[in-house]
């Protein structure tokens, strides 16, 4: 007979664990205790501070990648205050922060990978707790505090928290990792804010022209301690100091060193969760260093946006900071190439500066400019007199203020000066501007000729009316069109973010597609997805169709997965540039790439050479396209079928990556893990892909590794032969291993043997070595053991 008490209690134990979900569902917890871990699976999963106004927990940035922050739980935007991992987002299913019993605080990866900790500071650590300041603390029984989070900050300082000696605010970019701007001490002990990139570090603030009497600071107080109080003013120990527009208690408050470089304090408005700026360092954003990156110039239009000098190009016009490349190489030497300048009114590049010659006249500075080899454009003063002249051995931080006294004249071949080329430019936007500073120029190396100054003098008046004129243009253009080039755009009272994307990405209707390509005749090729056709949009831009075959998935579901592939870009990937969706029919549209594929250079029958420097190119723009979709992107991407069938060439031979995402699409409706019905290709594939065994993107590294060797001996890798007995794998095995031993070895005859003999030896010896060095890493067995795509790119441009 069964206990009737035994059947009370079991019921009595049922009621009470549905009572507990329902409280864990509505209320949420103030305190982690030790033992106990937040993960993502349940959305109640957040500590909350005791007053509501802060959570911490696993805060997602896109649909798989999650950070362990503290953000605002009022602010419409839940804008971050703090985060543990920035530059090492977790996956979202499976990964936990845990307070161990050790008193360590953990967070892993959904693997089991530590991503961040706070190792063992004490055994008494009781709890974790957040406040009402939004400080994250460690404390122990006692409530004394063993860890805080305020003494760890990213890029912004809650009230009540000090920035100290040793601690420093530095900023997050669009993607949320961290960028090049920072607020710190610097060496003399004044609070600044600086720009610290690889290739070069200034500070912009306090004003970097004037003295610290000048910037009312004072120098050397070495307690090194700012901080933010309740009602909204900041002071530091070197006489740093501002207020808040809306001095007073009881409004959330941030100071954040933004994206763009300037440092604002927000205020929270609680009837709808917006932040207003309350003070900012910054009116002018043209002031801030680095914004257009080396070589780009920051104009007002009447917003601050970026633009190039003639004859140089943007790098990435999704993001500025990168900068403008040249579109010549300057040999130097006499007589080699005639060099000529474009003049720039108004326009100084801060710092760089090589040499100051006084008193110079135009000429005598051009004559000095082209003498040098180093000089690459100098800065010409009229004002204050006497006449200045500054000599640039780089272009950084290019301003343009209606006003300044002086014109920068930027170093181009003699023949970017002539109107034939005027054309090459793609930005609508440089090509205006351009189009008039040649004019401009023209007209002012001409009457210079003459040597009368005051023909300089009016043709300066020119200058300024034409570049008047360029800014009209500019404004027009820039308010009749919303997506332009020049799409990233700082506005100082744009709360939504700084960088305005432009979105090019559509839907097209399947009868669009069928007349663009002409009832899919041309067909450029086929893969394992499906068939692509090149078409023609009523546009006039040409496009590679692609008719996808086996997608499963209602309309709308694919069309919002795509869009995601749709808003990445990047020079070295293939760029979607619309989707269609209609009954059976699923079609993606690309940009069309001109060369095609690699694989038709490398092993085709077609009779194409491919050159040892586009090789080289090949390979560092692969790995830059991979490191973006593995670790930049918002969404990581795995590609899981790297292999030069899917490395288009562009006019150029800069490769673009095609057929990214797929394996996203084609496992959506599995669980996160399962990449089972992902198919990689033969020769290409990691050997733990092979044996089952979980797929990260570690798989793409060891199929870039293969597609090195490739590049370098301009065969198939499975197609190796084989001495006798062995497969094509241990015959890699071998290779590799050789490539081992003789890299020790100084006299390099080996790699004449190894490189493609189609170059006839025509090829740079250390970049070989550099490809092979490189090969072999990414071909290490152990998946740990491979560089991620990042160490990659830094071991290219780091040669
Ligand atoms: C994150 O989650 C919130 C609510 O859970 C949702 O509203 C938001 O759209 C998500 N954000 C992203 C980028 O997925
Ligand atoms: C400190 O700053 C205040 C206001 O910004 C200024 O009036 C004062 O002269 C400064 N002190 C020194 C020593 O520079
Ligand atoms: C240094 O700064 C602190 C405030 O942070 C102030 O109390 C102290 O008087 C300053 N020392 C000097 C020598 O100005
Ligand atoms: C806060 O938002 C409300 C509603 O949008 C607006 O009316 C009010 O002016 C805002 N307050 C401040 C201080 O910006
Ligand atoms: C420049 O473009 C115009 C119109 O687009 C064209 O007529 C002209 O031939 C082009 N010039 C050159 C040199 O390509």
């Amino acid at each position: 007979m069964v206990n009737p008490f035994f059947i009370l209690h079991l019921t009595f134990l049922l009621i009470c664990s549905l009572l507990d979900e329902r409280v864990a569902e509505i209320a949420h917890v103030t305190y982690l205790h030790r033992g106990s871990s937040l993960s993502v699976k349940q959305a109640s999963d957040v500590i909350r501070s005791p007053d509501g106004s802060f959570s911490f927990g696993l805060y997602n940035l896109s649909s798989t990648a999650f950070t362990l922050s503290i953000w605002f739980t009022n602010a419409a935007d839940r804008a971050i205050a703090w985060t543990a991992n920035r530059d090492r987002p977790v996956h979202g299913s499976g990964s936990k922060v845990t307070l161990n019993k050790d008193g360590s605080m953990v967070l892993r990866d959904y693997d089991g990978t530590v991503v961040w900790e706070v190792s063992k500071i004490s055994a008494k650590v009781d709890r974790v707790e957040l406040m009402d300041t939004g400080n994250l603390v460690m404390v122990d029984q006692g409530g004394n505090i063993l860890w805080q989070s305020f003494e760890h900050p990213t890029d912004t300082l809650l009230p009540g928290q000090s920035l100290t000696a040793t601690t420093k605010l530095v900023s997050t970019n669009p993607s949320h990792r961290s960028s090049y701007y920072t607020l710190r001490f610097d060496e003399q002990y004044i609070l600044s804010l600086s720009y610290d990139e690889p290739h070069m570090s200034n500070l912009y603030w306090p004003n970097p022209d004037q003295n610290s009497w000048s910037n009312k600071r004072i120098l050397y107080n070495s307690s090194r301690r700012g901080v933010l109080d309740k009602p909204g003013q900041f002071e530091a120990s070197d006489n740093t100091s501002f207020i808040a527009s809306d001095w007073g208690l009881d409004i959330k408050r941030r100071l954040t060193l933004d994206y763009d470089g300037n440092l604002r304090l927000y205020s929270l408005n609680k009837s709808d969760g917006s932040w207003y700026i309350s003070w900012m360092a910054f009116s002018q954003l043209c002031d801030i260093h680095g914004l257009c990156g080396c070589n780009g110039i920051c104009v007002y239009t009447p917003a601050a946006a970026c633009t190039c000098p003639r004859g140089y190009v943007v790098m990435d016009p999704n993001d500025w900071s990168k900068g403008c490349k040249p579109q010549f190489s300057i040999t130097c030497g006499k007589g080699v190439q005639q060099m000529g300048f474009v003049g720039i009114p108004w326009t100084d590049f801060w710092g760089s500066d090589t040499n100051f010659v006084m008193s110079a006249s135009l000429d005598t500075c051009r004559e000095v400019c082209l003498a040098s080899c180093s000089c690459v454009a100098f800065v010409y003063k009229v004002y204050p007199h006497p006449h200045g002249c500054y000599l640039k051995s780089g272009l950084f931080n290019g301003k343009t203020t209606p006003g300044y006294p002086g014109v920068t004249y930027v170093k181009v071949p003699e023949s970017f000066l002539s109107h034939s080329q005027a054309n090459s430019s793609d930005s609508a936007h440089g090509h205006v501007c351009n189009e008039l500073r040649t004019h401009t120029f023209n007209y002012a190396a001409r009457v210079d000729e003459k040597g009368t100054a005051w023909y300089y003098y009016y043709s300066f008046l020119a200058a300024f009316f034409l570049v008047e004129l360029c800014f009209i243009a500019v404004g027009w253009w820039f308010m009749t069109r919303k997506q332009s080039v020049c799409s990233v755009i700082w506005a100082a009272k744009d709360e939504e973010g700084f960088r305005v994307v432009a979105d090019h990405f559509r839907s097209f209707t399947h009868k669009e597609l069928q007349k663009a390509t002409n009832n899919f005749m041309d067909e450029l090729g086929h893969g394992r997805h499906g068939s692509v056709y090149k078409g023609i949009l009523h546009d006039n831009r040409v496009v590679a169709v692609k008719k996808l075959k086996d997608m499963k998935g209602g309309e709308a579901e694919f069309e919002t997965e795509v869009s995601v592939i749709g808003r990445i870009y990047h020079m070295n990937l293939v760029r979607v540039m619309g989707v269609c969706s209609e009954g059976t029919h699923r079609l993606l549209v690309y940009e069309f790439v001109e060369n095609g594929s690699l694989d038709m250079f490398l092993f085709g029958s077609k009779g194409l050479l491919l050159q040892w420097h586009h090789r080289y190119k090949i390979a560092v723009g692969v790995a830059k396209g991979l490191a973006y979709l593995h670790h930049e992107c918002m969404d990581w991407i795995i590609h899981c079928d790297v292999k030069p069938e899917n490395i288009l060439l562009d006019e150029e031979f800069e490769p673009k990556i095609s057929d990214f995402g797929f394996a996203k699409l084609l496992q959506r409706d599995e669980s996160d893990s399962d990449m089972s019905k992902v198919r990689g290709t033969r020769g290409y594939m990691a050997p733990e892909w092979v044996s089952s065994a979980p797929v990260t993107e570690k798989v793409d590294v060891y199929s870039f590794g293969v597609v090195l060797l490739e590049l370098v001996m301009g065969h198939r890798m499975f197609e190796l032969p084989t001495n006798g007995s062995g497969d094509a794998e241990s015959a890699l095995r071998q290779l590799l291993l050789m490539i081992g031993e003789n890299k020790k070895i100084s006299d390099g005859n080996w790699i004449d043997d190894l490189v493609d003999p189609r170059l006839n030896g025509d090829f740079v010896r250390p970049e070989v070595l550099l490809m092979l060095e490189v090969a072999a890493l990414c071909l290490e067995q152990d998946k740990n053991q491979r560089p991620s795509m990042s160490d990659v790119v830094q071991k290219f441009l780091c040669r």
